[in-house]
This record gives C-alpha cells, sequence and structure tokens, in this order.
C-alpha cells in the first residue's frame, strides 16, 4: 500500500516551505545516488559509506518491527530495513522526493507507505514505533525543538531514535557550504547561539545545534542518550565526487557526521 496524504502548501511553517521548495528542485539530482542506494542491501551510513557492520548503530533483529523514516528522501535506508523484515513507513516533506521513491518501489519490486508531510506533525497516533530513522533528513531539515518531541511522541516505550546529521565540529569550520568551499582547519563560526543557518546559493533551511543542546532537548523530551558516535571517513576515502563541503582528508582527522543514539525509557 502506498499512501500519499497531501498538506494545503500555504499552510506550512515557512522553513517548511522553503525546504518542500528546495528539496523539489534539487530532486532530480539526488536521484541517481538515491538509485545506487536502493541497489544495494548493504547498509552503510553518510557520505563516506561506512558500514552498519562496524558502526552497530541499529537493532541487530529488526523483522517485525514498526519503523519510520523521518524526511526518507528517495527511502533508501527505508529499503534496507523493509529488506530485513521491518514494516516501514516513510515521511517527506517533498512530493518530487517522494516521486523518485515510489518509482524505486516499483523498479525494486518493494512497497511500503510513503506519506508526504512535516516530521515536525506526524498523522500517526502515539507510540506507533519501535524505532524512528533519519539519515540526513528531518534531522537536519526540521525544527529540532518540534521533531524531537515528535519522535519521542510516536516511539513506544523501549523504543529508539538514530539519527545522522552533520557534526557539530564541521558546521563550526564550515563558512558556505555547498560553494565549492570545503570545511576549514579554522573556526570559521560561533557555537554560542548557533541553530537555524541558510546557505547561500539555497533556499533551504537547516537547524545545527551545539552538543549541550542536543543534549538538553533530548533530555528533556524523556529520551535517554545511550550512543554520540562520529564517524570518521575511513583510511581509503576519496573526496565525494558530489559533496564538496568536506575533503576526505579533513574527514579522516575529524568528524563530518555525527549519528545520535537514542531511547525512550521502556
Ligand atoms: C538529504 S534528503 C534525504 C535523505 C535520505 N536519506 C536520502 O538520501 O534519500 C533530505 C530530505 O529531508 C526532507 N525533509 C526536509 N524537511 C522535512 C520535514 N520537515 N519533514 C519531512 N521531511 C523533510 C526533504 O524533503 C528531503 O527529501
Amino acid at each position: 500500500m502506498t499512501d500519499a496524504t497531501t498538506h494545503d502548501h500555504t499552510a506550512l511553517p515557512s522553513h517548511v516551505a522553503a525546504n518542500r521548495e528546495a528539496w523539489d528542485r534539487k530532486a532530480a539530482d539526488y536521484a541517481a545516488g538515491g538509485r545506487r542506494g536502493w541497489a544495494t542491501d548493504v547498509i552503510t551510513w553518510g557520505i563516506w559509506g561506512v558500514p552498519e557492520t562496524g558502526l552497530r548503530l541499529l537493532p541487530e533483529d529488526l523483522a517485525g518491527r514498526d519503523v519510520i523514516e523521518l524526511g526518507c528522501g528517495t527511502a533508501y535506508v527505508s529499503s534496507w530495513l523493509a529488506r530485513r523484515g521491518a514494516r516501514v513507513v516513510g515521511i517527506d516533506n517533498s512530493p518530487k522526493q517522494l516521486d523518485t521513491a515510489r518509482e524505486l518501489q516499483h523498479e525494486f519490486g518493494l512497497d511500503f507507505p510513503l506519506i508526504l508531510g512535516n516530521a515536525e506533525t506526524v498523522p500517526l497516533p502515539d507510540a506507533s514505533f519501535d524505532l524512528a530513522v533519519s539519515e540526513y533528513g528531518a534531522c537536519l531539515w526540521a525544527d529540532p525543538d518540534l521533531w524531537i518531541p515528535e519522535a519521542a511522541r510516536l516511539l513506544r516505550p523501549g523504543g529508539q531514535l538514530v539519527f545522522l546529521t552533520n557534526a557539530m565540529i564541521l558546521t563550526l569550520c564550515t563558512e558556505e557550504y555547498e560553494a565549492d568551499d570545503p570545511a576549514k582547519e579554522l573556526l570559521q563560526r560561533p557555537m554560542f547561539g548557533m541553530r537555524r543557518i541558510v546557505w547561500p546559493d539555497d533556499p533551504g533551511v537547516e537547524f545545527h545545534l551545539p552538543h549541550g543542546t542536543w543534549i538538553d532537548l533530548l533530555r528533556a523530551n524523556g529520551l535517554e542518550i545511550e550512543r554520540l558516535v562520529e564517524i570518521q571517513a575511513p583510511p581509503d576515502a576519496v573526496d565525494h565526487p558530489s559533496y564538496s563541503f568536506v575533503t576526505a582528508d579533513w574527514a579522516r582527522k575529524w568528524p563530518s557526521e555525527e549519528v545520535w543514539v537514542v531511547r525512550k525509557p521502556a
């Protein structure tokens, strides 16, 4: 079953409307990467493709678990979990990203619900999921003060939230993301007050929090922090052909991505 719930675009908060426009415009450029994700069954994380077998971020047994991907985009992460027997639902704010996800579902013969919507207000009941996951998804583009309480609401007691986003130190060392201007080896911005960032030449609105702010927010929503995994680019990593915001050399010395693994107490 594929479910496309439409929302009134004019009623969206301004950052959500801006991100819908931005991702609808970028969707065609992300289709090939999404297809590469769908074409493999090996779970990897982030732009350096670090294998799950080494990081162990997800529950070992996914069979029969109810999972929601917040900001699923092309939904390759969802596809990996669905193939392991999870009952997956993807929600995304971009109709065009979901068009790609649906095409890939059709091509790879895998069907799970895809909802057009805002991860800050998910149209699903409390305590419906064992796992919420987000890889450069809503965790980067939705307002943390809204999507973290939503994720906590959606989880069953004992359920986990796992999300990957840009590492704090990367953002601190970045002046102009996506302007062929990779992260520097010197701090480029203050950490205090860091939150909402709009990069030059992109209407999208991102949210980047200092670690102390994440910790306070997660705990205020009743979530226990189990791990903060700082991802290191592997020794043989080369600069990514599509993402110029960080070099492999930089990411071998400092984390360019971080993964928060948190749990709603049983
Ligand atoms: C980098 S992309 C997708 C990541 C996914 N792992 C992939 O590569 O296909 C980020 C996605 O987050 C979605 N997004 C942004 N803000 C959102 C929100 N408030 N609610 C749901 N999805 C959102 C965008 O529409 C976009 O598809």
